[in-house]
């Protein structure tokens, strides 16, 4: 037998096509990626949450010297939701990313990890979260991490 997965994408040429609450989520996205701590790649990434209450928090990748020590944008806002905002879930997050002072003109594509940061942070609230990838030239929208990271490593894998 052979199963398909099939994954749904928004895709807008523009910001200003998107919905309000989207396109701010981008803005400060693109904004905090001014603050990230990036001297060893120089790709400075920017990410911001809505909270189902409506507060937006934002972060950015945060590099260290010795390379595995940083972290990547999505990580740091997410944690941050997490320990000071536990009982209001994440309902959407946007990214954006600029290498030499130039957002990239194709939607940032999260590692790998990060999904599974987002994975998880959706099956400890019961959210699914509105994942929103700016390009200049293409932005992305999908609905839940499924789309992202389908067949992921979840807590019922951990079971015999
Ligand atoms: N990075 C992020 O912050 N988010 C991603 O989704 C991809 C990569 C960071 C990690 C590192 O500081 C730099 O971008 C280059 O990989």
């Amino acid at each position: 037998m052979k199963k398909r997965i099939e994954i749904e994408i928004e895709e807008y040429l523009s910001l200003d096509k998107l919905a309000k609450e989207d396109r701010e989520l981008v803005e400060m996205a693109i904004k905090t990626s001014t603050d990230a701590y990036a001297p060893y790649s120089g790709f400075m990434v920017g990410a911001a949450v809505r909270l189902s209450s409506g507060r937006i928090l934002s972060g950015n990748n945060r590099e260290n010297a010795a390379f595995p020590s940083g972290s990547c944008a999505e990580d740091t806002v997410i944690s941050y939701a997490g320990a000071n905002y536990p009982d209001d879930p994440i309902i959407s997050i946007a990214i954006a990313a600029k290498s030499n002072d130039v957002f990239t003109s194709s939607p940032v594509s999260p590692c790998g990890n990060c999904r599974q940061i987002m994975a998880e942070e959706e099956d400890r609230s019961g959210q699914k979260i509105r994942i929103i990838l700016y390009g200049r030239e293409k932005i992305e929208i999908i609905e839940g991490i499924s789309g992202l990271l389908p067949l992921r490593f979840s807590k019922d894998k951990l079971m015999a």
